[in-house]
């Protein structure tokens, strides 16, 4: 069978689009038709070569459409389902999922190599392997995934807006739910309003925070992170953020400061923002080998410092009530998208991303 992808060779060399053969479906996996993606800032690092990436690979992990047909040792999902594809696979038994850590499974660890749970790939053109971008590839009209990462989409809810709940909604949305565990009435400083740091404001408003600063470079971004919830907007440009944060809370600084860019800069920003018995939470991939340093005093006074790969969400777990207050209009999903594009668009819609205009760009890729 064949199938059309959008492939990354090379940094900065505009993705091709290119006819695949799919391989043989192992027990564990779904072939699905994809009907839409979303375009993630982390396409957007691999286009521009941040590491030494298993190339050529189908890039795209926003993904939703219908399955169209099962290995022989999957359960509970079969041909004809609406899914999202997660990030994560995970196998539901080893120590971290029976902790609530699906993000951190020991057994099929899926990010963000490009190489599957066994060792294998799923795509091939005249004999030479194409890796899937966490091993989901969702800029192709066909993805192969570990069963657990294909989730049911509710019947109400367009594969269009449910391909955001395969990476930017449940990493934003869960560093607030899941990682932060906001305290009502708190004070919270998310810095980074992008496809992310939009789902880790609306994140902190459910949460019921008190007070949320949303920081940005561009206008458009903070008029948007209004819409999602911030109480208080800070264009970077012009001020110095962390004096602004220090004033706003009368020299004690946030209970909580969120990183949804990935620099050693904001890094700091965002450790500098909160106050004793603050958690500062970083959300953003800085590039490898990114410094970072804290005066050891802070911490012993009691500040507290996280990380929240993919929000720590656990699909099974997270998905349904995501989509649950999506539907009673308490979760913002529409608002995200800026745009629709075609497949064939891939490498415009990369570079506006780039550019700054576009929070999400969904590519229309199928039918429902
Ligand atoms: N200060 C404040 N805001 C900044 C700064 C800065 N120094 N630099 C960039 N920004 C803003 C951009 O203007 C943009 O609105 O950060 C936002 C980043 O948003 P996106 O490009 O949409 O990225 P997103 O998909 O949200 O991902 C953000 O999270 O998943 C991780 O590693 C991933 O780096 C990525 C990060
Ligand atoms: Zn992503
Ligand atoms: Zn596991």
């Amino acid at each position: 069978m064949k199938t059309r992808a959008a492939v990354y060779r090379e940094p900065n060399v505009p993705l091709d689009i290119v006819e695949l053969d799919i391989c043989n479906l192992a027990p564990q996996d779904v072939l699905v038709r994809i009907t839409h993606s979303g375009i993630c800032h982390s396409d957007l690092h691999v286009y521009h070569g941040s590491r030494d990436w298993e190339t050529p690979m189908i890039l795209g992990h926003e993904g939703a459409g219908v399955v169209e047909d099962v290995g022989e040792g999957v359960t509970g999902i079969k041909s004809g389902d609406r899914v999202v594809l997660s990030l994560v696979a995970s196998c539901g038994r080893c120590r971290s999922c029976a902790a609530g850590f699906a993000n951190r499974c020991q057994v099929l660890p899926a990010f963000p190599i490009g190489t599957y749970y066994d060792g294998g790939h799923r795509f091939e053109k005249d004999g030479e392997v194409h890796h899937s971008f966490c091993t989901v590839g969702s800029f192709a009209e066909h993805a192969v995934v570990h069963f657990s990462k294909a989730v049911r989409v509710p019947d109400d809810v367009g594969l269009d807006v449910a391909c955001l709940v395969g990476c930017g909604v449940p990493t934003g949305v869960g560093s607030a739910v899941n990682t932060a565990q906001v305290r009502r009435g708190s004070t919270c400083v998310v810095y980074g309003c992008g496809g992310v740091g939009l789902n880790v404001i609306q994140g902190c408003r459910l949460m019921g925070a008190a007070e949320i600063v949303a920081v940005d470079l561009l206008d458009d971004k903070l008029a948007l992170a209004e819409r999602f919830g911030a109480t208080r907007t800070l264009n970077a440009t012009d001020d110095d953020p962390v004096a602004a944060v220090m004033e706003l809370t009368g020299g004690r600084g946030a209970d909580y400061a969120f990183e949804v860019i990935g620099t050693g800069a904001t890094y700091k920003n965002a450790w500098n923002s909160i106050g004793m018995g603050g958690l500062a939470v970083m959300v953003g991939g800085p590039p490898a080998g990114t410094p970072f340093h804290i005066d050891a005093t802070e911490i012993y006074f009691g500040k507290a410092l996280t990380g929240s790969m993919y929000g720590n969400s656990s699909p099974a777990r997270d998905f349904p009530w995501i989509f649950d207050l999506y539907r009673s209009g308490e979760l913002l999903l529409d608002e995200l998208i800026t745009q629709h594009r075609p497949l064939n668009d891939v490498t415009a819609a990369l570079d506006e991303l780039d550019t700054g205009g576009v929070v999400r760009t969904v590519l229309d890729i199928g039918e429902e």
